[in-house]
């Protein structure tokens, strides 16, 4: 899957100042993953499964049909599923699907037990009163079915048999059965939106990782691989597609129905969790074939493929999946590649082999509305789930504790391919922002977890689902990053070459991808390695966590520790490895490369890099997975440069010594003015990289300070870094009035303008009105650039009055375009009248202003007003019996400018009066935003001199 937890922008815009201090990145993460957590239970909630026969009992016991994992008596060959799902309500209300579905399968270990997954299925009894029939297959007789029954915990069918089947034979199992097609996003479901006004529906599916079960009855494992052979019955005017190709439809008459049949082609030999399939009225656009012959279309609402909206991905598909091809070095394997928008969708995307299926914000570019960050997640998905249909599904995980490699690897080529796309873009930079430090934010946690867990330590559908976190995807993209970069790019891609041809239509565990790797770096005569690669990588998938490098230049020792955020913190699960790890350690003297040093201990000594008058830079890059001190002489030598000379200091390592320098000094290793000092030459910066890693350090100072003296200096501070920033947009755009051509250019747009208007740059709030004046005269041509809009309503809001603000709630209430409404939502937050924040709040709670899923947006945006702060936890204090359901995110939205011994006393209060009311709801929410606000008062107390005197010094 791609980008599996996904939030919204503008919400991630105000969660990023949550992710900043110690334990608020618990909490910006705790978010982060409500999604998915919603997404287990209702899982659990919905698990009401046909049940005939023995219940199981909560008592583990030792039968296999107790066990999660199938046995090793049984491999699927092929399986032929029919299915037909209704799109309209039966008598009873409820939309349903009827399915018959035979499987072929060799016994490899004698038993009379058939386990076979199955979920929330009901089925029809044969004749002798069984769930399935069981026949021989090549002249082979069957055994008699004793009985069948229902595990729903383990989620099988057991058909017991009389007598044992054959080693060597083959079987058919076969069954007929009903199952829902819910609205619950997952195996096969439906998904509804209104066209015209008419209400359409689709029936769609997302298998990963354990639904494929409540489709049909499976052997629902990855390393159960099989060909499916699919066919699907749908009402007229509807299209069909499923993995493999459709070979034909035809009209037929059934249960007196006019109904089409549409086969496919069988598939290759793949996993249940690939399986997909979509019926719905979509219209597609294809690309002409080529000499290459793969078939590349375009699926969604009609609206918006008739609107060009899936014509970027159209133009980017072909490319990607060519780069793949060279990069991989082998032929994609099928005829076709489909890729399908759909209204509903939980992930972000999911790499179904031959028909990936997508959010639509991450399908569909409209150039007029969609800003640029949007068209970047179009190529980054799409290059993600096509770099699944070789590493995932051509070769799989053998089980899904190595789903960090599946995950990690996409993640890391999804840039590759995105930069041969848009080889302008500099892409591969940006995954040092989205991947690396992503990890390192939640790999500094004690609670992190190693990329890789013990087969026999995922086991439940639920254990499963929580694989899907940021330590697999952005960890393991970083750490794959880091072993290309040390093995060079050309051995690491003819490693997976040889990797994929070994293991083609097959499974496989991680250690079998170091083994093609160690093969060609010992043939190749350039790789020097201080071990194998599995020591060197076990250390950094074995263990949680990365380390912090420091370097000495007085003594020229470096020596590395595990870097932890909270300074307090115990970590009390041993690592076979100690916490140390084997950290390829590149580095630059006064500017000049000077190659790469392994450090293979806790401490070593390393004469070439004593000195005591040149600057020391490592980690050039940010290549390897760790970050990086220096002793102060160091540092001031690094401030120095930066001052000088920053172009002497690679764009990346610029944002790193302010991100490692920030981060250092919140877990109390560094001074915090070392930190704020690293921010001085910004004044001279125009890249995004460095800016951003400052705005993401300083956004949680501006939440801590807002309402305190600090904020008058530190607004002042940061108006001088800005202010050149901002009158070099307005150059290169002829005052306003273009784009920026860089990619990169269009974001650092966007700070530069929300940086000046925060630190009140009067040219910005004129800029911003001007705009938004425009606009108000004519409100069907909006004259504010795509990717400014977020900044541009918020700033003109503020700065205007009620008729700024009754415009703004007219066009929100008027937006057809999800992304535009939600920039609307968060500007009105920003008002200064406390009337209009008032009244807004009294809006956010009814359903017919506000969609009830959107409540906890005006919300959380208005909590981050500093004079909206107050408003929105009175209400909230009055009201959260109303909101209980969305308690934990306001709770924590709301409160995380708390930084005074005087708020956590009112928090303290509040958490009695909701222990008093008897509303069991949301305690534990309350304690982590006390925990969150006993850490900033701590944080205040420690840095608000030190900060407020440096930040006067530097204005005298
Ligand atoms: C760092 O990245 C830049 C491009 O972003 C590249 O030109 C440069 O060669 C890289 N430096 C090293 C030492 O890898
Ligand atoms: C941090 O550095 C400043 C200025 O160099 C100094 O005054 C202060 O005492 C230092 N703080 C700590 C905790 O060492
Ligand atoms: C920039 O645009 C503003 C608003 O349109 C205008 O008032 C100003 O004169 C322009 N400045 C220059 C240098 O063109
Ligand atoms: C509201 O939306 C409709 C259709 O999208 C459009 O025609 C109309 O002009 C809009 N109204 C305003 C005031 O912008
Ligand atoms: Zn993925």
């Amino acid at each position: 899957m791609g980008k599996g937890f996904y939030i919204s922008k503008p919400l991630a815009f105000v969660l990023l100042a949550l992710a900043v201090g110690s334990l608020l990145t618990i909490l910006g993460l705790s978010l982060i993953y409500a999604q998915e957590k919603r997404r287990n239970e209702e899982n659990m909630v919905n698990n009401t499964v046909t049940t005939l026969a023995p219940y199981s009992t909560s008592i583990p016991s030792n039968e296999p049909w107790d066990k999660y994992r199938l046995p090793d008596t049984l491999l699927p060959e092929y399986y032929n599923i029919t299915l037909w799902p209704r799109l309209t309500k039966d008598d009873l209300g409820m939309y349903i699907f009827t399915g018959k579905s035979g499987v072929a399968f060799l016994c490899v270990k004698e038993t009379d037990l058939i386990l076979i997954h199955s979920s929330n299925l009901n089925y029809s009894l044969t004749a002798e009163k069984h769930h399935a029939e069981l026949m021989g297959l090549g002249g082979t007789r069957a055994p008699v079915i004793l009985k069948t029954w229902f595990q729903d915990q383990t989620e099988f069918m057991v058909i017991q048999l009389r007598e044992n089947l054959q080693v060597g034979k083959s079987y058919w199992l076969y069954t007929e059965f009903q199952g829902e097609l819910a609205d619950d996003l997952g195996g096969f479901y439906r998904s509804e939106y209104v066209e015209n006004g008419v209400e359409k529906v689709v029936a769609t599916t997302q298998m990963q990782p354990t639904a494929a079960r409540t489709a049909f009855p499976c052997f629902d494992e990855p390393s159960m691989k099989a060909v499916f052979h699919l066919t699907l019955i749908h009402p007229p005017g509807t299209v069909a597609l499923a993995n493999g190709m459709e070979t034909g439809t035809e009209n037929i008459t059934i249960e007196n129905q006019q109904v089409l049949q549409t086969r496919f082609e069988p598939t290759e030999k793949m996993s249940t969790y690939l399986l997909a399939f979509v019926i719905s009225e979509f219209p597609s656009i294809q690309s002409p074939l080529g000499a290459n012959k793969i078939l590349v279309r375009i699926w969604g609402r009609r609206e918006a493929i008739e609107n060009g909206e899936g014509d970027y991905a159209l133009n980017v598909t072909f490319p990607v999946l060519k780069y793949l091809e060279s990069y991989y070095n082998t032929t994609y394997p099928l005829s076709k590649s489909d890729q399908i928008a759909l209204p509903d969708f939980s992930a972000g995307a999911m790499e179904n082999w031959g028909l990936v299926t997508y959010r639509e914000t991450f399908l569909f570019y409209e150039p007029k509305v969609s800003s640029h960050e949007d068209k970047e997640g179009v190529i980054t998905v799409i290059s993600h789930e096509l770099a699944h249909m070789w590493f995932g599904n051509l070769v799989t995980m053998r089980w899904w504790n190595d789903l960090w490699l599946n995950e990690g690897f996409a993640s890391y080529v999804s840039y590759l391919a995105a930069d041969y796309a848009e080889p302008t873009w500099n892409i591969k930079e940006l995954m040092v922002l989205q991947q690396v430090y992503r990890a390192f934010t939640v790999d500094a946690l004690v609670s992190s977890h190693p990329l890789s867990s013990r087969e026999d330590a995922v086991n439940t559908p639920q254990q499963i689902e929580e694989l899907f976190d940021a330590v697999t995807y952005s960890k393991g993209a970083a750490v794959l990053r880091m072993l290309s970069e040390f093995l060079s790019e050309s051995v690491f891609a003819k490693g997976l070459h040889n990797y994929l041809q070994e293991h083609a239509y097959s499974n496989t565990v991680y250690t079998d991808l170091w083994k093609k790797l160690q093969e060609v770096a010992d043939s190749d005569g350039n790789v020097h390695l201080p071990a194998s690669i599995e020591e060197i990588m076990n250390r950094w998938i074995l263990q949680a966590g990365f380390p912090v490098v420091t370097i000495d230049t007085h003594t020229g020792s470096i020596s590395q520790q595990h870097f932890l955020i909270d300074p307090e913190a115990v970590v009390n699960k041993p690592s076979d490895y100690n916490y140390e790890w084997f950290v390829p350690i590149t580095w630059m003297k006064n500017g000049r490369n000077m190659g790469q040093h392994w450090l293979l201990n806790k401490s070593t000594s390393y004469e070439l890099m004593k000195t005591e008058t040149n600057w020391i830079l490592a980690n050039l890059n940010v290549t390897g997975y760790y970050r990086v001190n220096y002793d102060s002489q160091n540092w001031e030598r690094l401030i120095k440069q930066l001052t000088s000379d920053h172009q002497a200091i690679p764009v990346l390592n610029r944002g790193q010594i302010i991100d490692d320098a920030f981060t250092l000094a919140r877990a109390k290793i560094l001074n915090i003015t070392m930190a704020l000092r690293t921010t001085q030459y910004l004044s001279n910066e125009k890249e995004y990289i460095p800016w951003e890693s400052a705005i993401r350090n300083l956004e949680y100072f501006f939440l801590m300070f807002d309402r305190t003296e600090v904020r008058g200096p530190l607004e002042a501070y940061l108006r001088r870094k800005v202010e050149p920033l901002f009158h070099y947009f307005k150059v290169i755009t002829s005052n306003w009035t273009r784009k920026p051509t860089r990619h990169m250019d269009q974001y650092n747009q966007l700070n530069a303008i929300t940086m000046a208007c925060k630190t009140r740059v009067k040219a910005c709030s004129e800029l911003t009105s001007m705009w938004y004046r425009q606009w108000m005269k004519d409100p069907n041509v909006n004259p504010v650039p795509s990717d400014l809009k977020t900044v541009v309503y918020c700033n003109a809001i503020a700065a205007g009055g009620v008729e700024e603000w009754d415009f703004g709630w007219a066009m929100f209430k008027n937006s057809t375009v999800a992304a535009e409404a939600e920039k609307l939502m968060y500007g009105l937050s920003c008002t200064k009248e406390p009337w209009l924040l008032n009244r807004y709040l009294h809006y956010a709670i009814d359903p017919n202003l506000i969609r009830k899923q959107d409540v906890t947006y005006p919300i959380v945006y208005i909590a981050s007003n500093v004079i909206g702060q107050p408003l929105a936890w009175d209400f909230f204090r009055a009201k959260w019996q109303l909101m209980t359901t969305e308690f934990r995110v306001l709770i924590l939205g709301i409160v995380k400018t708390f930084s005074t011994e005087f708020q956590l006393q009112q928090l303290q209060r509040f958490q009695e009066e909701v222990a008093e009311s008897g509303v069991s709801l949301g305690t534990h929410a309350i304690e982590q935003a006390i925990e969150q606000t006993k850490a900033n008062v701590k944080w205040v107390s420690e840095n608000k001199v030190q900060v407020m005197d440096w930040l006067i010094q530097q204005s005298a």
